[in-house]
């Protein structure tokens, strides 16, 4: 007999403590969570009232006040693998797989690509929308394509990697498609082909210490960098970094580099502008390791701020204005904020 049920999960005034990595304790008038797309489009055929937002790993959101509407998280869990050709192999996986379980799973199957983005917290579904990075490495380097459901028609829509709009922490998901579409399944081509990219900061060191540059030992050696530097959400409310880093014009950043002979300058996609390095400046604005009061600026990396326990989301707030406000003063350079404020 089939199963008709609806795969769905509602919850009245959800506690969001432990949905969001800053575990601030706000609540959301309405929780769903949906596994089949069926039942995605179905929520938003009968009329999805305003407003709503996707919750997926709650990684990268920061709630000042109780949510007044419907939040969305997938929980589907598969990784299939589509497509095989000799080198190519093409991987879907659903958005509420945790992101770290396809890169283990990726890496288990001797597939590269992934491996540079290990231990990001998050769900496959939240990547392309900041096309997550670290160690040298964005996810639209991997990203064949984005299903998502187009919350106007209703309909499921594939969407290229070309027509993603990816940037650094960039995508068309937070522009043009914001608040018009859900991710539901990520699509990756992964290769067989050794490739390994350890030439960011001293990822190629840890490697060697490991042994060769293996795709196990790439990942460890990056779960280790991670993990002396970055605070475990689990035992200290973070969102990663808070801030992006900043993109300013070429004669701006010669300015500072004659000021300030160590800063570290980046090119930048566009042309004629440089990136520069946020955690750096706050580092030296002297705000690494401030602390004020249940929250503060994280000791070993000073792009992350941490709740240092009960803290609620206005005070994390106030605190990255204070750093916000110490940078600008100090270089005059502007840093925005990375995290979703809600
Ligand atoms: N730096 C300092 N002090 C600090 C932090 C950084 O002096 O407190 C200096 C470093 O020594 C280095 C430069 O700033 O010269 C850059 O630092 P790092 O290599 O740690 O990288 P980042 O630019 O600060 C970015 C990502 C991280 C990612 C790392 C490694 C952004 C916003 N952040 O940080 O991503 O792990 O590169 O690839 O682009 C995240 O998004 O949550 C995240 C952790």
């Amino acid at each position: 007999i089939p199963n008709f049920a609806n795969m769905i999960r509602e919850f009245n005034n959800p506690e969001l403590a432990p949905r969001n990595s800053f575990h601030v304790a706000q609540r959301a008038a309405r929780l769903i969570e949906f596994d089949r797309t069926e039942d995605l489009q179905e929520l938003f055929e009968k009329g999805m009232p305003d407003p709503w937002y996707v919750l997926g790993g709650g990684n990268n959101v920061l709630f000042t006040q109780d949510y007044p509407g419907t939040l969305l998280t997938p929980v589907a869990q598969g990784i299939r693998i589509v497509d095989e050709q000799p080198d190519c192999v093409t991987v879907e996986a659903d958005a509420g797989v945790e992101w770290d379980d396809l890169v283990k799973w990726a890496v288990q199957h001797e597939l590269w690509g992934l491996e540079n983005l290990s231990l990001i917290p998050g769900k496959v579904g939240a990547a392309p929308v900041q096309n997550i990075g670290a160690y040298g490495c964005e996810v639209k380097e991997t990203i064949r394509s984005v299903e998502m459901c187009s919350t106007d028609t209703c309909n499921m829509v594939i969407l290229n990697g070309e027509h993603c709009g990816f940037g650094y922490r960039e995508s068309v998901f937070k522009h043009a498609l914001r608040g018009r579409a859900v991710i539901t399944a990520v699509t990756f081509s992964l290769s067989r082909t050794p490739r390994p990219r350890v030439d960011y900061g001293d990822l190629a060191r840890e490697t060697e210490r490991l042994g060769d540059p293996t795709l196990h030992n790439i990942r460890e050696a990056v779960c280790a960098i991670r993990r002396s530097k970055l605070p475990d959400p689990a035992a200290m409310g973070n969102a990663g970094s808070f801030f992006r880093n900043p993109t300013v014009d070429r004669s701006v950043a010669e300015e500072l580099r004659a000021r300030y002979p160590d800063m570290p300058v980046y090119p930048a996609e566009e042309e004629g502008k440089n990136k520069l390095a946020a955690g750096w400046m706050i580092d030296r604005a002297g705000m690494k390791g401030h602390i004020g009061g249940r929250v503060g600026v994280h000791d070993r990396q000073a792009l992350v701020l941490v709740n240092r326990g009960g803290a609620t989301g206005g005070e994390v707030l106030d605190l990255a204005r204070e750093v916000q406000r110490a940078v600008r003063e100090r270089f005059g350079v502007e840093i925005d904020m990375e995290v979703n404020i809600l």
